[in-house]
C-alpha cells in the first residue's frame, strides 16, 4: 500500500504543510508517496499551496494569484521554509518517491505537466483533481487520479478518461466500490486517513494507498 504524506506531514504543523521540510519529514517517517497542491502566482509560475491566500499557511497575507513568487517567497510557511515552487519539489523530491500532483486551479494542466516532462518524471507522477476535465491535457503521458467524496460517475468518469486511479473520500469506499474498481483496472488511493484503526481496516480492504497527515503511523504498512 502506497503511504502519501499528505501535503507532507502536517500532524506536524511546526513543520508547516506543502513545504519541503514537511515532505522530507514525511518521507523520513515511512512515507513512500507524497501529495501536494499547486496554483499559479502572479508571475505565472507554479507554487505548491493549498488555499487560494497565503493567510492561513504563511506569516503573510494576500491572494497567491496577487503576488509574484518573488514575494511569496519571502513568507514563512513552516520552520523557516517558504512556499516551494513546483519546479523545486519535482527537482528534490521527483526521483525519490510517487508525486501526487493536485491541481488546485483551472488551467495549469498543461503547465505541470511541461515540468514533468522536462524532467522525464511521467512514471513518477500522478496528477488529480477534483475538477475532472481539467485533467484532460495531461493525458496520455501522465497518469490520471479522479478526486471525489461522491460516488456518483467516479468509475464511469475513470474509464472515459482513461485515468490511472479514483481518489475517494474515506467516507464513501466501501467493499463495492472497491470491487468496482478493480473491475475498471483502478487503482484507490482513499484520502485523509489519520486513523491507526482505519489505516489497519483500508489496508485489509485492500487499497492501493492512502492520505495520511500521519505518515509514521503507518511506518509497519508499507510494501
Ligand atoms: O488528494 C486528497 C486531498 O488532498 C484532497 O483534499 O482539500 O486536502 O486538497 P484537500
Ligand atoms: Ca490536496
Amino acid at each position: 500500500m502506497i503511504i502519501f504524506g499528505h501535503r507532507g506531514a502536517p500532524g506536524y504543523p511546526r513543520f508547516g504543510e506543502n513545504t519541503a521540510v514537511s515532505f522530507r519529514k514525511a518521507l523520513e517517517w515511512s512515507a513512500t508517496g507524497l501529495e501536494f497542491d499547486v496554483r499559479r502566482c502572479a508571475d505565472g509560475q507554479l507554487v505548491v499551496i493549498h488555499d487560494e491566500t497565503i493567510d492561513r499557511t504563511t506569516n503573510g497575507r494576500g491572494r497567491v494569484a496577487d503576488l509574484t513568487y518573488d514575494e511569496l517567497s519571502k513568507f514563512d510557511a513552516g520552520f523557516g521554509s517558504p512556499i516551494p515552487r513546483l519546479a523545486d519539489v519535482l527537482d528534490e523530491f521527483g526521483t525519490r518517491c510517487l508525486l501526487n500532483i493536485e491541481l488546485k486551479e483551472t488551467g495549469i494542466a498543461d503547465d505541470v505537466k511541461k515540468l514533468v516532462l522536462q524532467r522525464r518524471l511521467e512514471r513518477h507522477v500522478i496528477l488529480s483533481s477534483f475538477q475532472w476535465q481539467e485533467l484532460k491535457g495531461a493525458f496520455p503521458e501522465i497518469p490520471l487520479g479522479l478526486l471525489s467524496s461522491k460516488l456518483a460517475d467516479l468509475i464511469s468518469a475513470a474509464r472515459q478518461l482513461h485515468a490511472r486511479a479514483i481518489h475517494p473520500h474515506k467516507d464513501i469506499v466501501t467493499p463495492s466500490l472497491i470491487e468496482a474498481g478493480r473491475d475498471a483496472k483502478l487503482q484507490i488511493h482513499v484520502w485523509t486517513v489519520n486513523d491507526p484503526a482505519e489505516i489497519s481496516r483500508f489496508r485489509s480492504l485492500g487499497v492501493d494507498g492512502i492520505f495520511t497527515d500521519f505518515p509514521e503511523r503507518c511506518s509497519t504498512l508499507v510494501s
